[in-house]
């Protein structure tokens, strides 16, 4: 996603907090207010935040944002949300991995993140994409009478780089490698 998507951004998450208002922290009314330089920036990838939107198509079907904290050893998965009629495809999943291996590059260890206790569905997709409880819980900012938790998962760093192997002619075989 880049900035000049923000109007795409801005759509998608009114969309989402008109559609499931109960499932974050933030409100409708306070995200239609938000000047355009805001939802630019939001569309705009830094080394520290990043959103990401599943595709089909021409159509934006569902987003996630992933964004550092100020050490930089934990990113925030946030704004998760699919279009209803896309639900239980993998999308998902499909976005919090893609936040995962942001994070990754970004250098942090772990991802976390705050779900609505009663919201299964997304608990489940969390799990499904290797989060786990903590036992940590807090209020919505919002509404002191829901309850969030928090989920974790470790991020695996980058992966070494690969390159194919050519092996020396002068060289022994690899015993390793005899049949
Ligand atoms: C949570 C949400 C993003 C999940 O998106 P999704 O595209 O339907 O999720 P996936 O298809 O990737 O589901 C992954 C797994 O989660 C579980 N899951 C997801 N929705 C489920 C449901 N309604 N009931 C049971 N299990 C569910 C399943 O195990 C699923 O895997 P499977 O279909 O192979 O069994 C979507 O329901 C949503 O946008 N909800 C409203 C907004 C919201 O709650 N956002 C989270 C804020 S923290």
């Amino acid at each position: 996603m880049g900035p000049d998507e923000w109007r795409r951004l801005r759509a998608v998450r009114l969309r989402a907090l008109s559609g499931a208002p109960g499932a974050f922290a933030s409100r409708l009314e306070h995200e239609q207010a938000r000047a355009a330089g805001e939802w630019r920036r939001w569309a705009t990838p830094t080394a520290a935040r990043t959103t990401f939107a599943a595709v089909e198509g021409p159509r934006w079907v569902g987003i996630a944002t992933g964004v550092l904290d100020e050490r930089g050893d934990v990113a925030d998965l946030v704004g998760m949300w699919v279009d209803p009629d896309r639900r239980r495809r993998g999308a998902g999943r499909s976005l919090a991995l893609a936040v995962v291996g942001w994070a990754a590059t970004a250098g942090a260890a772990e991802v976390r993140l705050w779900v609505v206790g009663e919201n299964a569905p997304a608990r489940l997709c969390y799990e499904r994409a290797g989060f786990r409880a903590t036992g940590r819980v807090q209020p919505l900012p919002r509404d002191a009478a829901v309850l969030e938790v928090e989920m974790r998962r470790a991020v695996e760093p980058p992966t070494a780089r690969v390159r194919s192997h050519r092996p020396d002619p002068r060289s022994a075989p690899d015993p390793a490698l005899a049949d």
